[in-house]
């Protein structure tokens, strides 16, 4: 029987909007204040995918009507609780409270930033803080920028752009080719997959002990590349490498791409925040050379995805990469004009996630983030240390970041066997989430510290947990 009831008036009605918000606030923040105080707390409860579509299928064929606030303490207790100490696995951003009232804010106003009209603090906001971060970089006056949706989303931005900046005429796009270390983020190479660059064009450059790109064998590359008739526009250093946090030497890259005048485009999504930091922004020297860059404000920023800044230099790009021709949103296709981002982002429809970042700059200034990195990277060091100093576990490399890649060493057992014995214990026993890699073929534990109270004593117990898996089942 269909409801007579007027649900127009109901969904949309203050009181109910009133009667529910307080109750998700408040759920907040006794999770928030859990999981950043207790001393262990709970960090994933996994359930099966068949489990999990169960329970879900089952939920979604009652009949009975829910109350908001116990759908979503159905939703949390069956969600992995990223602001728990004991999360220490891929680079997702441990988010400030603030920013579950700025996504609500968000929500609401709906504003978004393909045309001006649509989103006009949004536009303007994006166009403040791409300013601010252009000057930190190091890039030249003029330099310009949007916020997109994602990392993967940003290369594929700067690639495109690199492009047709390079001038390169259509019938050659099938020989051009992009050099990339081999650690770098899949989205790149699926970027230039998807631009139709051939596999064999996109040549990837093999790293040395410190993960970086081996920047001595670039020159020898491109040489070898140009002989096979291939169209090298467009080099990419990575800032840091997602596998084990490396950061390419960039200047070295910067030296190569001016010799040859190529694209040098660099992948900042995770460690481009690094420039915030007095202490760790050398790892980045030679940035403010690149013609573009990209830095995530869902990693080591505190949003939530998805929100990624790509930032052109002044000087090789052409604008209007993309030309969209498209009367009902503006007349004139070819103009710049900054406050019609859908001009020069692949997106249409884009939120205006950048308020999160504006606000957070606005509430506690940059300051947070040289703050939220030096924590980070330091606990990763004090972190690598603790298991340089036991007898039974290795490194696969000093880190230089928050991403720490290590083993346990068994005695007589094999040691990928009972690492990945020790991942899978680890996530039934749900205090910790920690991932794993794979360096240089062999299978390592993977943890990334994004967590500013994820502090000694969690890591210790983390430690003494892995040994007593290690010792049932060598
Ligand atoms: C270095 C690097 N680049 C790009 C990406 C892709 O970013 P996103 O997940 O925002 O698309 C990641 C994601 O982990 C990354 O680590």
């Amino acid at each position: 029987m269909k409801t007579t009831e007027n649900l127009m008036n109901k969904a949309y009605s203050q009181e109910e909007f009133k009667k529910d918000a307080p109750k998700l606030i408040d759920m907040i923040s006794k999770e928030l204040a859990a999981s950043l105080t207790k001393e262990m707390p709970e960090t994933i409860k996994r359930y099966s995918p068949e489990e999990q579509l169960r329970f879900w299928q089952e939920d979604f064929s009652s009949a009975a009507l829910v109350e908001l606030s116990v759908l979503m303490e159905k939703v949390m207790s069956h969600s992995i609780n990223f602001h728990s100490k004991g999360y220490v696995g891929h680079q997702v951003a441990v988010t400030l409270p603030v920013t579950a009232l700025t996504s609500a804010m968000m929500a609401y106003m709906n504003n978004c930033t393909t045309v001006y009209e649509l989103g006009m603090a949004g536009n303007a906001m994006e166009k403040v803080v791409i300013d601010c971060l252009a000057e930190k970089f190091g890039y030249n006056k003029g330099a310009t920028g949007f916020v997109v949706s994602g990392g993967s989303m940003g290369n594929l931005t700067a690639l495109v752009t690199a492009r047709t900046s390079s001038g390169i005429e259509e019938q050659n796009y099938y020989r051009l080719a992009i050099m990339v270390s081999e650690e770098a983020h899949y989205s790149v190479e699926r970027a230039a997959k998807i631009m139709g660059i051939r596999s064999d064009n996109i040549i990837k450059i093999p790293v040395g002990n410190d993960f970086g790109i081996r920047s001595e064998l670039l020159e020898r590359t491109y040489q070898q590349a140009v002989s096979e008739g291939k169209i090298v526009f467009c080099v990419v250093g990575c800032a840091c490498t997602t596998s084990v946090g490396a950061f390419d030497n960039l200047e070295a890259i910067a030296d190569f791409s001016e010799r040859h005048q190529l694209w040098f485009h660099v992948d900042g999504a995770h460690g481009g925040a690094v420039i915030f930091s007095e202490k760790y922004k050398h790892l980045i020297k030679g940035i403010e050379r690149s013609d573009s860059l990209i830095v995530d404000f869902h990693k080591m920023m505190m949003t939530p995805p998805l929100s990624t800044a790509i930032i052109y230099n002044t000087g090789n790009r052409k604008v209007n990469e993309f030309s969209p021709k498209a009367a009902y949103l503006w007349q004139d296709q070819l103009s710049e004009e900054w406050w019609n981002s859908a001009k020069h982002t692949l997106e249409c429809t884009k939120p205006i996630t950048i308020l999160h970042t504006y606000v957070i700059m606005r509430l506690y200034g940059d300051d947070i983030y040289q703050q939220n990195v030096d924590m980070l990277f330091d606990r990763g060091k004090q972190f690598a240390e603790m298991i340089t100093a036991e007898k039974n576990m290795e490194l696969a490399m000093e880190p230089k970041s928050n991403i720490v890649c290590f083993r346990y060493l068994p005695k007589n057992a094999d040691a990928d066997k009972i690492n990945q014995i020790i991942t899978q214990k680890l996530l039934e026993d749900g205090s910790y989430y920690v991932v794993s890699t794979r360096v240089r073929g062999k299978y390592y534990l993977r943890v990334t510290i994004m967590n500013p109270f994820t502090d000694k004593a969690c890591l210790e117990r983390l430690i003494v947990k892995i040994k007593e898996i290690a010792a049932k089942e060598e």
